[in-house]
């Protein structure tokens, strides 16, 4: 089925689970920034609430993490006038559609997502139900929108080759061409930002130590430490891509500066190779600093009087349901619902 019977559009959502870092900013956050600005598509972007809930959350901090995302979002350059911005559970066919594709998809296809695998552990049998099916809710998100386009960082490559094994799934038992096979966008120097206490591990809000992040929230002081302080080894810069080859945490911090700076690797490596790393963290920590601090320093002001966030969010999720709504409907004509 061609893409060019769809609507140009992009979907992505971020959980609100917990403090953004600069692995969300960069590898996500930013992107959909660029892909908003660059015209081409219409985008939609979610705070995932209903996915934050696979595993408890204490109500009062959902309620303020969901809104400090919704900040971050905007303070990153998410404008509500380009972009529509919503809360999951605010737009009810997000669930609705989910349950539909519980029913498409196969609990085989669930037990192989290494999400699954890391997140419940040795102990599945106490993981709830919704961490299980969490991959179907993700393919409904997208799906309910018929959004064509998907950018996401590395980690979320297989769930997106399970969206597009449910929407063929469902076209083929139902016998239609309804649903898009969705496009992953997986680009640039930063799908995969790494702690930066250990280059072999991913930077994660569940890491416990906050010297492995830069979350969006710190202030330029902590940042410039994190950096200071971040694991290196003890070699000067390489002049080329392939001298950073078994040298993971030198790797990391070139590919922050490269997506901090909108540069290539190969451009970052050829004005700093043969720096060592005494001069190549500050000049990191400036940039960071120079990138982040305004956007957390906005974040500070929106959250200051989240009424003006309530409202954009209501108002998303108005456009949105004119978008959901009548895909929803059909989904339901062609399983064979009636009313
Ligand atoms: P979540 O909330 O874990 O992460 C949000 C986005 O940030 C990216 N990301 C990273 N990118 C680079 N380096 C890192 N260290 C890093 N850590 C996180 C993630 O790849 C993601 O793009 N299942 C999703 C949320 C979701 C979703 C969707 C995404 C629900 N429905 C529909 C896209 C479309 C998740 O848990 O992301």
């Amino acid at each position: 089925m061609p893409d060019s019977t769809f609507t140009p559009r992009v979907f992505s959502g971020i959980q609100p689970s917990g403090d953004l870092h600069l692995g969300n900013y960069l590898g996500a956050i930013k992107r959909f920034v660029d892909m908003q600005n660059a015209g081409d598509f219409e985008t939609v972007y979610c705070m995932v609430d209903l996915h934050a809930i696979t595993v408890w959350q204490d109500p009062d901090k959902l309620r303020h993490s969901t809104r400090e995302l919704a900040a971050g979002f905007i303070a990153s350059g998410i404008s509500p006038e380009k972009s529509i911005l919503i809360n999951q559970s605010a737009v009810p066919e997000h669930a609705q559609l989910g349950w539909i594709f519980n029913c498409v998809a196969r609990m085989g296809w669930m037990g192989r997502m290494t999400q699954w695998k890391d997140k419940a552990g040795k102990n599945a049998e106490a993981a709830s139900l919704g961490l299980f099916g969490y991959p179907a809710l993700m393919a409904a998100d997208i799906l309910v929108y018929h959004a064509t386009h998907v950018p996401v960082g590395e980690d979320q490559k297989q769930h997106l080759e399970l969206t597009r094994d449910i929407a063929a799934k469902f076209n083929h038992d139902y016998d239609v061409d309804f649903f898009p096979l969705t496009e992953p966008v997986i680009e640039g120097a930063a799908t995969r930002v790494m702690s930066l206490r250990d280059g072999s591990k991913k930077m994660s809000k569940s890491d416990p130590s906050d010297a492995s992040r830069i979350n969006m929230t710190d202030n330029a002081d902590t940042i410039a430490k994190k950096i200071r302080k971040a694991k290196t080894d003890p070699d000067a810069l390489p002049s080329e891509v392939a001298g950073l080859d078994g040298r993971p945490e030198a790797r990391n911090l070139v590919n922050i500066f490269a997506a901090l700076n909108e540069q290539s690797v190969e451009q970052v490596l050829a004005d700093m190779g043969g720096q060592q790393f005494g001069t190549f963290k500050p000049a990191l920590a400036e940039l960071a600093v120079a990138k982040l601090a305004p956007i957390s320093a906005e974040m500070e002001r929106l959250m200051g009087d989240v009424t003006e966030i309530d409202r954009i969010l209501a108002r998303g999720a108005e456009q949105a349901r004119e978008i959901t709504a009548p895909i929803l409907k059909k989904t339901y004509e062609i399983v064979g619902m009636v009313g």
